[in-house]
């Protein structure tokens, strides 16, 4: 059970100090927006460059952007883990392959309209599989039960591969981090649960263990 924090609901103006709170993360969730694919932006690859210079912590970019054929690439020199979506994706295959040969996981992620059986194929090219329990764009909205089939399927053609991680993201908190792990999910984005925390790392332990204990 994985716990990666979003630094989406830090403050943006101090990252690395924040980035300092949260020392057991599994891997720190980078939230990239464009203001194009989804109605936020945030900050790009200068900036995640600037991150990845200040922590020693495994990085794992969400790119919520149009055109990742040419930016999961880049992203790739930067992180440990590059997420991009399909939606916005013109060769997926392509993507995950060229993350691969940048020395990262690659990862793609649906957005809640989107169904994973049209992208089955994809699994075994990568390294992580992220579904999505919010529409993008904004941290702090409610958590979407009703994707729990969706992981439960995911889970399903993963099966037992224990080097596909399967990743939620939107809403997860002590109340619903249960929910999805028990439908399958074993790595979790937690964004304003982690740092509306006074002590975000102790909610990095708190959260791991509902995660075991569904
Ligand atoms: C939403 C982002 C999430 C967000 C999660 O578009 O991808 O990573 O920061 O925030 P919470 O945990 O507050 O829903
Ligand atoms: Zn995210």
């Amino acid at each position: 059970m994985r716990i990666t924090p979003s630094i989406l609901n830090a403050d943006l103006a101090r990252l690395a100090a924040e980035i300092d709170r949260i020392p057991s993360s599994d891997m720190v969730h980078l939230d990239v927006m464009d203001g194009h694919f989804v109605p936020n932006l945030t900050f790009g690859i200068a900036v995640v460059e600037s991150i990845r210079a200040s922590t020693s912590l495994p990085l794992d970019a969400h790119l919520m952007i149009e055109d990742p054929d040419l930016w999961a690439p880049r992203y790739a020199e930067f992180v440990d883990s590059v997420t991009f979506h399909v939606e916005a994706a013109r060769d997926p295959s392509a993507i995950l392959k060229s993350v691969r040969q940048r020395g990262a996981r690659a990862a793609f992620a649906l957005k809640p309209g989107t169904s994973i059986e049209p992208y089955v194929d994809l699994i075994p090219q990568a390294d992580m599989v992220l579904i999505m329990t919010v529409e993008p764009g904004f941290g702090g909205q409610s958590f979407m039960q009703d994707m729990m089939e969706k992981v439960r399927r995911t889970r399903e053609l993963i099966g037992g591969d224990k080097n596909i991680y399967l990743q939620v993201d939107g809403g997860v908190s002590l109340d619903t981090i249960a929910i999805a792990a028990e439908a399958g999910a074993d790595t979790f984005v937690a964004g304003s649960a982690v740092f509306k925390a006074s002590d975000p790392d102790a909610m990095i332990a708190q959260l791991r263990n509902k995660a075991h204990s569904y």
